[in-house]
Formats: structure tokens, C-alpha cells, sequence
């Protein structure tokens, strides 16, 4: 039976790749930086327990409803550039490869020796690419033999600055090569053909520009000072999209999501659904510590199937769960292609939308590099078991699904929600009317 939602929604959660940032670079900052509303996530608190593992201290209060929408304020001491102490086990990543990959940048500056180590997902996703750039600057790493985790990183405190043009689109190797950056003696420079999501560059106030064949150009002074301020995280565009799909599918759907990221390089998939008719809208645009935020009223509206390929790829990288589930549901069709890098994400997300979208009835073509959604079986399945895979963006994008479908679809592991939205299951019932 087809629902209907409406609603304001202040609760979303702190954005991620934000808050992830607030804590590493308050880790190398001198003093004790206070973050507002850092993110519950356990990506986001797994960033922590590894810098408490470092030796950083950490102390994080939670005020509001601590059950259905807690609020968190996190204040962490840092010692400065190459402060850290040893660490008396292996680091501990869990899920999340944001935590990895940018905490390496910084631990392959660092006097010592560290180990760090995931969950089943993360120990199995690619590290080269983090490896060969911070090799160049000149630490030493050891991986497995398949090029992953565990990341063995002897750090150096005389790191060299490096040009490194950046041949896979990835916001976390540009984010670790920046942080080493700072602590090495002179100029670093990464050139982006295409541009990835610019926090790291905002937060610590780097200036970027343009090359002569439009690549993004970003310099990293090594060896300044950082330090302590304050950031606010605002809501996590990323965590919006599944309520942008919930607002988008049936009919006579409103939400209002309150303090969204805007950063135009994380809002690429609003401009892809606008275009494509959904009724999307912005009011009380603003900057907030130099991110642009907003809100986002959206509608039930019809849309056109969405084909998706080549550079446009990388800015939607986290929302093509969510965007492919919701062509498929509001048109019968979908295409993607020029998206490999989906393979190596938490789960192997074009394996896991196609087993999915499958068991929903979808006719699909599965592609090395994307999928596509070419219209449904005349009658539907009763019930459906969605493999989740563990990953988070699989199991709330197919929940956004079920609430438009008349079968029964159970997830196989709704918890893995929590990695990066924690109220999500709650916050959507709320809003249904
Ligand atoms: C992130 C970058 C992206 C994204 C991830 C968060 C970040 O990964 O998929 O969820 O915060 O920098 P890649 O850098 O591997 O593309």
C-alpha cells in the first residue's frame, strides 16, 4: 500500500564527511577545538575511538533528545603537527574508509609505526591509492597482497612535498595527501581533472584555482601552525537524498529538511532530479563556517529516468544507491554507466542494486561499469528479502522502496543504518501521514 509523507524534518544527521574532518583536524590542531553537532554515525565515532587510540583526548556531550534526536558537541585537545602518540594496538576503522584513508595522511607523518584495520567490508576495499602518494612523500607501507587493509604505515617526520594529479576521482586520497602536506617541508600540489567534494580544502581555508585544461589546482603550504576553532556540521546532503526519494515517489508527499550541506560539490544529485521534473526547491540559503546551507522542500512529482555516465559519476558517487532505486521505482528504467569505482565502495553496490532491484521485479543488465533498469515484471513478488550487504546506502535505499511497493520486504540487516543514520528507520515513520 503506497504511503504518504509529509513533514518538517530537523533531525538529520550531522554530515559525515564534515565531521570526520572536525575531528582529524582537530587532532593536529594546537588546543581544544569544539565541534557542534558532530555526527553519532559509527563511522563518525569510529574516527574518534582511533584518535582516543592516538593519545588525542576527546570529550563529547550529548544534549536535545538523547533518543530520537540527540545532540552532540565534541571538544578535542590536539598537541599539534606530529603530536600523536604510539598507539598500544592496531587502529580500529571499522566500516569506514573515510577513517582510513584520511588518518593515514596524517600517521605517515607521524614518529612511529601504526596498524590500521576494518571490518569485514573495509578489509577488503582498495588502499593503493592512498599508499603510492604518501610512498612518494616518503613513509613506508606495507598492505596485503590484494592492496588492502591491514594498512601498515611507518611514518616519518620528514615527509616530502609532492605534485600528484589524481587519476581516480577520490575526495579522501585528496584529504590524506593534504593532510600530509602540512607536514611536510614546502609546497604540495594535487590537480584534479574532476573535482571531488572540498571540505578539507574549506576547513583549513586552502585556496584552489584553475590549470590551463580546467583541472582544479589546490596548494598546500607545509609546516604552518594549526589552530584550535570551532565548526558546526550541518545536515548530511548525502543522508537528505534518502528523504529527497521518500518526498519524490507517490503522491501528495512535502518535507521540509532543515540546515543541509549545500556544498554545490554534494548537491550535484538535487540538480540531476530537478532536471529530470522532481520538485525540488531552496529557501534560507546561507554560509555557516564557510559551507553554504539550506533547506530543501520537495514534492511528489513525476520524473523522467535518470542516465547517469562519465564525469557527472564522481560528484554522485555516495547518492547512486538512492538515484538508481528511485528511477527504477518512479520509472521502470534507470542507466548508469562509467561507474566501476561503485564496486569498491562498502559493498559492491552494483552487484547489490541489481540482486535487489531483481528480487523486485526489475528487469536489469549488469555492465563491468554500471546497470541498467529496463522495466518490471507484470506481476510484482509477494515478499521480498533485500541482502543489504552490510552497507548502509543499500539497505535505506531499498527501505525507501518498500515504502511504495505493495509487497513485503524485509532487510536483512537493517542495523547497518546506523553507520552513517542512526534515526533513520524512526524518522521515516514520523513522517508518514
Ligand atoms: C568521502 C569521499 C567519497 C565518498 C565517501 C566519503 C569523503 O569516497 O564515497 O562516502 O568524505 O571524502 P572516495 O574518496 O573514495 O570517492
Amino acid at each position: 500500500m503506497p504511503r504518504t509523507f509529509k513533514g518538517t524534518v530537523t533531525s538529520l544527521p550531522p554530515d559525515k564527511s564534515i565531521s570526520h574532518r572536525s575531528a582529524l583536524i582537530a587532532a593536529i590542531s594546537e588546543g581544544t577545538t569544539e565541534i557542534e553537532n558532530y555526527s553519532g554515525g559509527l563511522d563518525n565515532q569510529t574516527t574518534l575511538g582511533a584518535l582516543q587510540q592516538l593519545g588525542v583526548a576527546v570529550h563529547q556531550e550529548i544534549s536535545g533528545d538523547q533518543l530520537s534526536n540527540p545532540r552532540r558537541k565534541v571538544r578535542i585537545t590536539g598537541g599539534g603537527l606530529r603530536k600523536l602518540a604510539s598507539p598500544a594496538e592496531p587502529l580500529q576503522c571499522g566500516n569506514s574508509g573515510s577513517t582510513m584513508r584520511m588518518l593515514s595522511g596524517i600517521l605517515a607523518a607521524q614518529p612511529f609505526t601504526s596498524t590500521l584495520i576494518g571490518d569485514d567490508s573495509l578489509m577488503q576495499r582498495p588502499m593503493k591509492r592512498i599508499v603510492e602518494p604518501l610512498s612518494e612523500m616518503g613513509a613506508s607501507f606495507t598492505l596485503s597482497e590484494t592492496g588492502t587493509a591491514p594498512v601498515v604505515i611507518h611514518g616519518t617526520t620528514s615527509l616530502k612535498p609532492i605534485s600528484l594529479r589524481m587519476t581516480v576521482p577520490s575526495a579522501q586520497v585528496k584529504s590524506a595527501v593534504i593532510f600530509a602536506g602540512f607536514h611536510a617541508e614546502g609546497i604540495t600540489e594535487i590537480i584534479e581533472p574532476v573535482s571531488t567534494r572540498n571540505h578539507t580544502e574549506l576547513m583549513l581555508g586552502l585556496k584552489s584555482s584553475r590549470t590551463s585544461d580546467g583541472a582544479t589546482l589546490i596548494r598546500v603550504y607545509g609546516g604552518r601552525t594549526l589552530h584550535a576553532k570551532v565548526f558546526h556540521i550541518p545536515a548530511d546532503p548525502s543522508a537528505a537524498c534518502f528523504l529527497v526519494a521518500l518526498g519524490v515517489l507517490g503522491t501528495g508527499n512535502e518535507l521540509l529538511l532543515k540546515d543541509v550541506c549545500l556544498n554545490p560539490t554534494r548537491i550535484s544529485y538535487l540538480s540531476v532530479l530537478q532536471d529530470a521534473g522532481a520538485s525540488i526547491t531552496f529557501e534560507n540559503e546561507r554560509i555557516l563556517g564557510g559551507e553554504s546551507i539550506g533547506d530543501v522542500i520537495v514534492k511528489s512529482s513525476p520524473i523522467k529516468p535518470l542516465r547517469i555516465s562519465g564525469d557527472t559519476v564522481a560528484a554522485l558517487i555516495d547518492e547512486l544507491p538512492m538515484l538508481a532505486v528511485l528511477s527504477a521505482m518512479a520509472t521502470n528504467a534507470f542507466e548508469l554507466r562509467g561507474a566501476a569505482e561503485l564496486r569498491a565502495k562498502e559493498s559492491d553496490r552494483i552487484a547489490a542494486l541489481v540482486v535487489n532491484l531483481q528480487a523486485m521485479g526489475f528487469r536489469c543488465d549488469e555492465f563491468p561499469d554500471g546497470f541498467s533498469v529496463a522495466g518490471r515484471a507484470n506481476t510484482s513478488p509477494a515478499h521480498v528479502s533485500v541482502r543489504t550487504f552490510h552497507d548502509h546506502r543499500i539497505a535505506m535505499s531499498f527501505f525507501i522502496a518498500s515504502r511504495f511497493t505493495d509487497a513485503a520486504v524485509s532487510l536483512d540487516d537493517a542495523d547497518c543504518a546506523a553507520v552513517s543514520f542512526p534515526n533513520f528507520f524512526d524518522l521515516i515513520q514520523s513522517l508518514e501521514v
